[in-house]
Formats: C-alpha cells, structure tokens, sequence
C-alpha cells in the first residue's frame, strides 16, 4: 500500500470509529463499580447503564469473554473487569467492526494490526498488573492494549513508532475521554522508537511489547523494576514465542533473569519491532 492510500485509510477510519459511537458515560470512572460476570444477560443491563454502550456490541464482547476464561487466557477477576470494561469495537476501524470479537487479530491500517483478544487477555493477565503499577507499553498501533490496561492500573505508558498511526489513536482517545471514559486519561504516549523504552518516566513495574523481535532490548530490561516483570515476543519474522521475562534481584543484589513461553512453545505471529532512523522508519531491530 502506498502511503496516500495509508493516509486515505486513516481518515476515513477515523470518521467510521467516531460514527460507532453511541452515548455518554453516565457519571465518572468508578475502580470499584464491577459489572456481574456470571450472567450475559446482567452484564449487558449492568454495562448499558452504566457506561452507556450498545447492547449487541456488549453482547459479542460477553460471548468472546467466555472463550477467554475456558481456554485460560484470563484468570483473575481483575483481569476479567478489564476485558469486560473495555470496549473493543471503538479501537477496531470501519472495515472490521462487525468482526471486533472475533478471535483473530484484524488490520488498521499502516500495514499493522490490533492484537487478538485471546492473545492481548494472556499477555495482559501474565503480567498481573495492580493498581498504581507503572506500565510502559511497546506498540500503541489502535489503543485498545493501553484501554485495557487503564482499567487495571492508572499508570499507562505507551510508545508508537508510526507517527499517523499516533495521531490517529490520539483522536480516538480524545474522543473517548470526551463521552467520560476517564480511564483513558491515564494513558501516557508519545511518538517515538520504544526499542530504547522510555527513560524519563523508568523504571516500570511491567512492560508489554507488542511487537516481534528476535531479542529482548538491553534498555527494556535495564529500564524494567528489579522484580518486574516483561511480557515480549521474541523469534525470527513472523514466528515468535510469547515471553515472560522477570528480573530478580538475590539477596547479595546480583540481578538474574527467568524467561518462560506464555504458550508453551506455541509460535505466535506479530508484526516486526521496527527501526526509526531519523523520522524515517528503516527496517527492524532484529539482526
Ligand atoms: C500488533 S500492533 C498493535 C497492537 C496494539 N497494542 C493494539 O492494541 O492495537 C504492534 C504495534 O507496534 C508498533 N511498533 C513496531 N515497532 C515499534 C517500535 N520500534 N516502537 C514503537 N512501536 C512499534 C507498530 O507500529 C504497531 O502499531
């Protein structure tokens, strides 16, 4: 795709997310008001009126969270607020909203994609993030990873490298804090290279990497919290195994690493963790 027709796709993506919405929040964002998980029919009427969301939207997303907790992608409840609370059909563009609870991963332009939900509920639960936990996030691309995430902690860091794509998931956001989603204030971004993390604002309590890389970035690790914990795909293109990464520090303040496959040795596809040189985007960081 050349990059007017990038451009095209993002304007008119934009119109259709701003035309998915429906009505206000009513009231501000309430951390204890939990919407009831164990019933379709009381979570759309809790949700409905609560957060003003439509119910077939809110319907897809209850059917979706079902297949999370049976295959294990989602495991605390905190977690399954999060998902439930974060409505994935405004991050997704025109083209895919009728496919928004699918399980896949779905296009947004700029050549990259929105995370599945199964895939973006395991790494997200993997990192079991509390409140007031310091969260960087690698890869914006649509915003609905650091949506998630504003409903877990009120600390959100987030780094996109494609700078239309930024200022696009910025619409979005500023739209969303306007009907009273006051979570996403939280959410702290810039336009930037994440492969050198975020040192301002370091160190982090956990990192999610969005993208695919075939190594760990030597200032994501230094930048992650003695016991923190990183969450990263790392492989060759188009085939990496999902990381988790912790950092212990021994007793004698000798700092180790532990990694683990979040699937198992199942090969998981991202897009590439890609390279700025000046404000040209060149290649990837894998070697
Ligand atoms: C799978 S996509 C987006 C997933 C995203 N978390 C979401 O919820 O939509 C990965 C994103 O990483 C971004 N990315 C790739 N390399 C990057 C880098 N070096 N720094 C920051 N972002 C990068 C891509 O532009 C893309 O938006």
């Amino acid at each position: 795709m050349d990059r007017r027709r990038f451009a095209a796709f993002g304007a008119s993506a934009i119109a259709m997310m701003a035309g998915a919405a429906r009505a206000a929040v009513p009231g501000g964002y309430d951390w204890n008001a939990n919407p009831p998980m164990g019933d379709r029919a009381a979570y759309i009427a809790w949700m409905v009126k609560n957060r003003g969301e439509d119910p077939a939207f809110l319907g897809q997303r209850y059917d979706r969270f079902l297949q999370l907790v049976a295959h294990h992608d989602v495991w605390d409840d905190r977690n399954k607020r999060a998902y439930l609370m974060t409505p994935r059909e405004r991050f997704v563009t025109a083209a895919n909203i009728d496919r928004t609870y699918q399980m896949h991963y779905l296009d947004i332009g700029f050549g990259v994609t929105i995370t599945g939900p199964h895939t973006v509920a395991r790494m997200t639960n993997t990192i079991d993030v509390k409140k007031g936990d310091k969260v960087l996030e690698i890869g914006t691309g649509s915003g609905y990873q650091s949506a998630y995430l504003s409903n877990l902690t009120d600390k959100v860091f987030s780094i996109e490298i494609i700078k239309p794509l930024f200022e696009r998931t910025g619409g979005v956001y500023a739209k969303l804090i306007g009907e009273g989603y006051d979570e996403y204030k939280a959410i702290t971004r810039k336009n930037a290279d994440g492969y050198y993390g975020w040192e301002e604002n370091a160190p982090f309590d956990k990192i999610i990497v969005t993208c695919g890389i075939d190594h760990i970035p030597p200032d994501l690790l230094r930048q992650l919290q003695p016991n923190g914990i990183m969450v990263i795909p790392v492989g060759p293109p188009g085939s990496q195994h999902v990381l988790k990464v912790t950092k212990a520090t021994a007793a004698d303040g000798s700092i180790s690493v532990a990694r683990s496959d979040i699937y198992r040795g199942a090969i998981v596809n991202f897009v590439p963790f890609t390279k700025l040189e000046g404000n040209k985007i060149v290649g990837t960081h894998s070697g």
